[in-house]
């Protein structure tokens, strides 16, 4: 085939946004599909060098067959330029991949609520931890925070805890929102799909992720709510993965913890990006599946 020819067959092939996908899952999904012949929209945040060069070898594969866009899912209104890009760039849209995520730690232990800090309904005020705090009076600034279970002071950190379980919920829930609410009109012209990255952590907590999960928790419902929302012309669905790519960073595991986790899944192993990205091209293809979520997990959420 002729470079021509080849930019002609392009121009007809079905496009796809995935979002947060330089790396990790989302490159898996954007590689998978792309591989399927779908022309791949890679959106990313910081990682601009990784998604460049992976939208480098997809249009080396096939001329014109990869976009990269950035934009910063904190921001609403960065993601409503995202789909009138896509357009822009093909002129048509036929899935999108809600992949994007925030993954932060909640440390309950040395935190408390925000009624607590203005003195409403505080164990103080009902004579618990007499011996441990100074006590707390309504609208005081000064008040000594009672002590955590470890022995420290509580912080008083309702602000930054909202601020943080704000941002969870913008990127997890409210970013994938927004963006199929944006791509419906162009989506069901293509009589197109949405998937959801979710999370088996969203039926059974994660220790020390309890915003996070929540976040999770919520873009299941969205994913079951919008396939009734926009069934007939559009499926909505989700993938819940288990254990696939480490978390990185501040979120890192101990060796001793990774040997739990895998000694707690039936499959023995640990999963790969490319069986998530897998279920998501069979979502994809399968015209008769809307509002499911699969499990992918080595087991994990049956036991
Ligand atoms: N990894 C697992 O084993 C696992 C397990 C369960 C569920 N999941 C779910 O599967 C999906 C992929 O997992 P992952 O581990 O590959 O995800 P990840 O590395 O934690 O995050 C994926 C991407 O999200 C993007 N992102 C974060 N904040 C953003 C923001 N403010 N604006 C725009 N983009 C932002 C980042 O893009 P940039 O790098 O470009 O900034 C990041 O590369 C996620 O939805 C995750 O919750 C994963």
């Amino acid at each position: 085939m002729n470079l021509k020819n080849t930019q002609l067959f392009e121009s007809h092939a079905p496009v796809v946004l995935v979002t947060g996908a330089a790396r990790r899952i989302g490159a898996a999904i954007a590689l998978c599909l792309h591989q399927a012949g779908y022309r791949v929209v890679i959106h990313c945040h910081q990682s601009r060098a990784a998604a460049d060069q992976l939208a480098a070898e997809l249009n080396q594969k096939r001329p014109t067959s990869a976009l990269v866009i950035q934009a910063d899912l904190l921001q609403a209104s960065e993601v409503d330029g995202v789909i009138e890009q896509v357009i822009d760039w093909s002129g048509s849209l036929h899935g999108l991949v809600n992949n994007a995520s925030l993954f932060e730690r909640t440390d309950l232990q040395n935190q408390t609520f925000i009624a607590m800090s203005r003195g409403l309904n505080t164990p103080t005020s009902r004579g618990l931890n007499t011996s441990t705090s100074r006590g707390l009076s309504a609208g005081s600034s000064n008040a000594q925070s009672p002590l955590a279970p470890t022995g420290k002071p509580r912080e008083f950190v309702a602000g930054i805890a909202v601020t943080r379980f704000q941002k969870l919920l913008q990127v997890n829930v409210l970013a994938p929102w927004q963006l199929s609410l944006n791509a419906r009109p162009w989506l069901e012209k293509t009589q197109g799909c949405i998937v959801n990255m979710t999370d088996i952590h969203a039926e059974k907590p994660l220790k020390q992720y309890a915003e996070y999960c929540q976040s999770k928790a919520a873009l299941w419902m969205q994913t079951k709510a919008l396939a009734r929302e926009f069934a007939p012309l559009i499926r909505v669905n989700a993938v819940a993965p288990g254990a696939i790519a480490w978390p990185e960073g501040d979120n890192a595991l101990s060796e001793t913890m990774k040997t739990k986790l895998l000694a707690e899944t039936p499959l023995k192993r640990h999963g790969e990006p490319r069986f998530i990205a897998e279920a998501v091209l069979s979502l994809f293809n399968n015209e008769f599946m809307t509002g499911q979520v699969l499990r992918v997990d080595g087991g994990r959420s049956i036991i």
